[in-house]
This record gives C-alpha cells, sequence and structure tokens, in this order.
C-alpha cells in the first residue's frame, strides 16, 4: 500500500494564506501573493508547504468552521488562483498538504442549516443531536474558560446539538457512513486539485463516538483505514499527518501496527517535553518522551514542530513542570491560555537570546521525525498580546520595512501586523536579513540544508550518548552504515563533555557539518569537548565523502 515515503524526510512549511502575502492590496493575504513568495520559500529549501484551511468560511476560527469544503474563500482567491499555486509549487519541487477539517462544520454550512430547519432532512443525522441538555454538557470543553459548553440549543428545532469545540462548530455525526463518504469525496476531491495529503485535524474526536449516552467515548480506528486506503488508491503519495495529541500508548492505533493508518502524526509529547527541557535545562523527560514515542511502524512518521497556530499546550506535562515552563516562558496571565498552555511565539518567549533560540530550532531539527517550522519563525517573528486568544501569534508576515511589513498595500491589514517594540517590522523583516549571513533567516536556510544532508533522521534508528550531563542531549543516528551525532547543551553555562560515540576506533573523527571544529576520538575512543552556552554540534562519522557517494530515495 506504499509507493512513495517523500514524508519521512521532508521538511514541511506552514502558513496561513490570509496572513502571508497580500497581492490585490485588499489587506487579506491571498494564493496570489503567495504565489509570488513560492520562490523564497524554495530558497529556504522547505520540500513541503501547509496551508491552513482557505476554504469558505464565515471565518470564527481562523477558517475551522468550514462552510464550503469545495471552494477557496473568495477573500484568498479562486480555485483556478489555487490550481495555479499547486502547479507551482510542483515546480518547485514543493509538495502541498493542506488542513482537512471534518470534525465539524461551520454552524452558517448549507448541511447544517438544513438539519436544523427540517427534522426529515436527510442532513439531520449528519449532526449529533439531544431532545435535552445533556447532563454532561458543561464537560469536555476543549477551549475552557472561553468555550462553555459542549451541547446548544438550536432554536429552530429546539434540540440540543454537540459541539467538542465552539458553538459555531457543530461536530459532524462521523459514523454516519454517508458523512464519511462525503469526507472521502473532500479528500479526492482536492487530491485531485494538486495535493500530496492532509494534516487531519481533531482526529481523536473524528473517529471518537459521539452522541448523550457516550460516557467515555471508543475511537473507531477503523475509519483511518479508510480514510487511508481512500487516499493510497487515489494517490500512492499522498498521506495524512494527524493532529491527535494522545498519550504514546495510543500512538500505534493511530499509525497502525501494520502502518496501515496515518502516515504522519505529530508529536505533542515530544513537544511538551521539548518545552520543559528549555525551560530548566533537564533533558531527562525529553530523553523519555523520545523514547516512548520511539516505536512506530516503519513508514510512520512524527511530525516535529516547536510553536505552531494554537497554544503551547502543556496539558501532558506534570503540574511542577508545567508550573515551571510557565514561569520560564509565559510568567504573565495573559501570556497563558485555556488553563493549559502559553499563546506567544517563540522569539519572545526565549527574551529574543539568539543563541536560545538557534539551540531550540537546532534540537528540533535534530529529533527523529519531519521538522515542521511555522511561517515567520526563520526570522524570529514577534506576537502581538493585545490579540485575542491564539490571534496574538497569528500576525502577518514581515516581509521589509515598507508599510504593513511589505505584506499588503492596504493600511487596513487582516490583523494588525506588529510595528512597534523589538518584533516590530522595521527591524524584523525577510528583506533586512536576506542581506545579512549571521541573520536567522540565513542561518535557517543552511540548518535546512544540514537536515537534508542528514537523511539518517528521518530513516533511521536513533540512540543516546551518555554525557553525564542532564542539561546536554546527544544522539546518534544510524542508516546503511552511515551515522551522524548531534550534541545539544541546554544550559545557559559553557560544559565540557565526555563521550563514547559508539563508533569504535581510537582516534576516529567526527567531521562537524555546522561548523568547523571536528571532533578527533581519544586513545579509548572517547570524545572531549567544551560546548558554549546554549552550543551545538552536528558531526557526520565517517567523512564527508558519504555525501558525494549517497544514493538514498
Ligand atoms: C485544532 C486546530 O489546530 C485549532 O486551531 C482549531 O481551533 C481546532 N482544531 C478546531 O478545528
Amino acid at each position: 500500500m506504499i509507493n512513495d515515503l517523500w514524508y519521512k524526510n521532508a521538511v514541511v512549511y506552514c502558513l496561513s494564506v490570509e496572513t502571508f502575502m497580500d497581492a490585490n492590496g485588499d489587506g487579506i493575504g491571498d494564493f496570489q501573493g503567495l504565489q509570488r513568495r513560492l520562490d523564497y520559500l524554495a530558497g529556504l529549501g522547505v520540500t513541503a508547504i501547509w496551508l491552513m484551511p482557505f476554504q469558505a468560511s464565515p471565518g470564527h476560527d481562523d477558517g475551522y468552521d468550514v462552510s464550503d469544503y469545495y471552494n477557496v474563500d473568495p477573500r484568498y482567491g479562486t480555485l483556478g488562483d489555487f490550481v495555479e499555486f499547486t502547479h507551482g509549487a510542483k515546480q518547485r519541487g514543493i509538495r502541498v498538504l493542506i488542513d482537512l477539517v471534518v470534525n465539524h462544520t461551520s454552524d452558517e454550512h448549507p448541511w447544517f442549516k438544513a438539519a436544523c430547519s427540517d427534522k426529515n432532512s436527510r442532513y439531520r443525522d449528519w449532526y449529533v443531536w439531544s431532545k435535552t441538555k445533556p447532563a454532561n454538557a458543561d464537560e469536555g470543553m476543549v477551549f475552557p474558560g472561553v468555550q462553555k459548553t459542549t451541547w446548544t440549543r438550536d432554536e429552530k428545532s429546539g434540540e440540543y446539538y454537540f459541539h467538542r469545540f465552539y458553538k459555531f462548530q457543530p461536530d459532524l455525526n462521523t459514523a454516519n457512513p454517508h458523512v464519511q463518504a462525503e469526507i472521502l469525496k473532500i479528500m479526492g476531491f482536492w487530491i485531485q486539485l494538486g495535493v500530496s495529503g492532509f494534516r487531519m485535524d481533531a482526529v481523536p474526536f473524528v473517529i471518537a463516538e459521539k452522541g448523550t449516552n457516550v460516557k467515555a467515548p471508543r475511537e473507531q480506528f477503523d475509519m483511518l483505514r479508510t480514510f487511508r486506503e481512500f487516499l493510497q488508491w487515489r494517490k500512492g503519495d499522498s498521506i495524512i499527518l494527524a493532529e491527535a495529541n494522545v498519550v504514546p500508548k495510543e500512538n500505534l492505533q493511530y499509525f497502525g501496527d501494520d502502518g496501515d493508518r496515518m502516515q504522519m502524526m505529530f508529536n505533542f509529547h515530544v513537544n511538551q517535553a521539548l518545552f520543559y527541557a528549555l525551560a530548566s535545562a533537564d533533558t531527562r523527560p525529553l530523553a523519555k518522551a523520545m523514547y516512548d514515542t520511539q516505536e512506530r511502524p516503519q513508514t510512520g512518521q512524527w511530525g516535529i514542530f516547536l510553536r505552531n497556530h494554537d497554544e503551547l499546550d502543556l496539558g501532558r506535562l506534570t503540574d511542577k513542570q508545567r508550573q515551571q515552563v510557565f514561569t520560564a516562558f509565559g510568567p504573565d496571565k495573559e501570556m497563558q491560555l485555556y488553563q493549559r498552555g502559553i499563546r506567544r511565539r517563540l522569539a519572545p518567549m526565549l527574551g529574543g537570546d539568539m543563541r536560545r533560540l538557534r539551540l531550540a530550532y537546532s534540537v528540533m531539527y535534530s529529533l527523529p521525525g519531519t521538522p515542521v517550522l511555522r511561517y515567520g519563525d526563520e526570522i524570529g517573528m514577534g506576537d502581538d498580546l493585545s490579540l485575542p486568544e491564539r490571534n496574538c501569534a497569528r500576525t502577518p508576515m514581515q516581509w521589509s520595512d515598507e508599510p504593513q511589513g511589505g505584506f499588503t498595500k492596504s493600511d487596513r491589514p487582516v490583523l494588525p501586523v506588529i510595528s512597534k517594540g523589538p518584533y516590530g517590522f522595521d527591524h524584523v523583516n525577510v528583506a533586512f536579513q536576506r542581506r545579512d549571513p549571521e541573520s536567522m533567516l540565513n542561518w535557517t536556510e543552511r540548518m535546512i540544508r544540514m537536515r537534508k544532508e542528514a537523511p539518517e533522521i528521518g530513516w533511521g534508528e536513533f540512540s543516546f550518548l551518555d554525557c553525564n550531563n542532564r542539561g546536554v542531549l546527544a544522539i546518534r543516528y544510524e542508516w546503511r552504515n552511515n551515522a551522524v551525532v548531534i550534541v545539544h547543551n541546554f544550559h545557559a553555562k559553557p560544559v565540557e563533555i565526555t563521550f563514547d560515540a559508539g563508533l569504535g576506533d581510537a582516534g576516529h573523527l567526527l567531521i562537524d557539518i555546522a561548523d568547523d571544529s571536528d571532533s578527533r576520538a581519544d586513545e579509548k575512543g572517547k570524545h572531549h569537548m567544551v560546548l558554549e552556552p546554549y552550543g551545538y554540534r552536528w558531526y557526520r562519522a565517517g567523512g564527508l565523502d558519504y555525501l558525494l557517494k549517497r544514493s538514498d530515495t
């Protein structure tokens, strides 16, 4: 059932069309604007773009409330513009993934409207109803503090509908075979228009049993196999990247024991432990999270990320660990959200400390999986905490020091461009950073190139090298007789370490592929080095000629 494993070693860049580049000057980003920036993305080296929802939507949850699955929201362009974009991406060797939001629709979707206005409508059973208000209506909210309930009364039919998220996002009754067939049809549609797969929103909720009598919803995992099969039959290299923040023992159910369900999942477990490591300089929980999520089918892959468009969800850390991350990175109430997370962008979280920022990204690129970056991270963009909820970290891309950061010619951008303070567009922007060889942008480009030159990370198995220092993470990857060794110092101070790279020979050489400090093993085969505060090293064992000889998929 596998045709192409491109996603095992991709570099994914996530963006929202709405805030990336506005070509027609109406203040809203659009596909034509994005199209103009394709060469920028190709230059950065990304191999796949993940587009956040761009289908027709009232936009109450940034497009995660779809009112027509088969159309581009007119504010962003037309289906024609979309196809021009996918074609342009393909020409540059970049694949396109799009969000697939089918746990729920918008309450303005014609299906929901029909379901409300006529109990005999064929769409009535596409949603989840209760004649009376269920006893657990004030449980299970995903946005606590903002969302009040999971069941809301529809005035027209007088019954209550279920919504896992906001009340304008009625849940689809995904157990209904007609709904399932429609989901396949939606996937088939976009596959035909040139996408290579989907980031599937809220997967555990999509496959959960829904309804008034459901106390502990069981997941219907078979549904995932159906989605996968359909996709692979239509286009063998298309994939699903699941948003499923679940405990490690459930992972294999999502990947499928035989790799017959989701090709990719975001690794939320590692993400939270990584933030804890950054906050505390204690990498032990991170190493444990890596072990706990090590097992996956050969064709399965993790999506590794730092920040995304949502809050940094710390819900799976212990209370003490979570508190430590809050204290370090989001001490003020206004920086926190939904009683579990931090809503800031990474650069301000790390106090704008470039060494620390680079450490964080270097770790991200080196962890087992496929890295997923977020637009603006490559230039160290900041946030605007005066904007509500998650919007603070969704401000327009900062292209230059022109008005509105070069994002739009309009003086009324869809969200305010960051214009003040240390992250204002007048000094944090692409144009400036292009000219500075030491900028975050140029560093990111070099990093991505290096990540691509180390396919062991995506394909191989990792093991930890003992440095006798909990603030240092040293990993070795091996694949097809090649190995890379990557070392990170999470401390704000220099550290001296010794480790055995497990490569045997006395005097063997580790070639530094990020910089110019190769390391020669001593007569016992051990390496000794001093790492700068937040320092890192990427080494290749066995010499650079590997790069010349390499022939992988
Ligand atoms: C997860 C998405 O990442 C988030 O932005 C959205 O609000 C919810 N799913 C609901 O679709």
